[in-house]
């Protein structure tokens, strides 16, 4: 099987309300290996208005540390990297704090958006963080903002900018979204893939399923297109 990077994942102990502890992050690390995923980025959420991003970061390394320190006991677990998920709000593309919350200290962040209608301003605040800051930003689970699609042309109006969009694997599962899910894929609409797991129960990853039946439906060319497009994000 090929392989994918989970791209969004809430898999770092204690620090946002995805994994509660070690012991969690370590079980959930062991199933995206189960799945066939070699490689997650931990993108804690980061809300620009409530947190600071000196204590945000700090506490980000602070788990980061411990997690790769109980990594280095198990054998067969994936790569990891960190970025965050970073909330949006006015002004974020004139904001240097956003250079800091890059994936993997590269150029490109995990952007995510209001559920409300999003304005000309957000769009071109989106545009802007590529243009004024050299960021390209990644659109966090477009399914996400799934209702309003017909209405307000969201992946065609993303398709404008100069932004990458992120799926959730859940979107490729669930039988009312899936062939939504492989056509936008296959249009181009969706560049990058991730479980955004956050515990071992409700949330749990499960990017290996999605990945298979990408494969069934469109092909190995079309994991091989994903790959292509990480490794943009991840070479910078
Ligand atoms: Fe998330």
């Amino acid at each position: 099987m090929n392989k994918v990077v989970d791209f969004h994942s809430h898999i770092l102990p204690g620090i946002d309300d995805g994994s509660a502890s070690l012991e969690e992050s370590i079980a959930m690390l062991k199933i995206e290996a189960e799945q066939g995923i070699e490689h997650v980025i931990a993108t804690p959420h980061f809300y620009p208005l409530h947190d600071s991003p000196e204590q945000f970061l700090k506490r980000r390394d602070e788990a980061e540390a411990r997690l790769r320190e109980e990594m280095e006991k198990h054998s067969g677990l994936p790569k990891l990297s960190v970025g965050a998920e970073v909330y949006y709000f006015s002004g974020i593309s004139d904001s240097d704090i956003i250079q800091g919350l890059t994936i993997d200290k590269k150029r490109c962040i995990l952007l995510e958006m209001p559920h409300t209608l999003w304005t000309d301003r957000m769009y071109r605040e989106m545009e802007d963080i590529w243009t004024k800051q050299g960021i390209t930003p990644i659109i966090a689970h477009v399914d996400r903002y799934i209702a309003p699609f017909r209405t307000h042309r969201i992946p065609q109006k993303l398709g404008e900018l100069p932004v990458l969009v992120q799926a959730n694997a859940s979107f490729f599962i669930h039988s009312a979204t899936k062939r939504m899910a492989l056509r936008m894929l296959k249009d181009d609409q969706v560049h990058l893939l991730g479980s955004d797991c956050h515990n071992l129960s409700t949330r749990a990853p499960n990017l290996g399923a999605a990945v298979r039946l990408i494969e069934q439906q469109l092909g190995p060319k079309m994991i091989e297109r994903i790959n292509f497009n990480e490794n943009e994000v991840l070479i910078g």
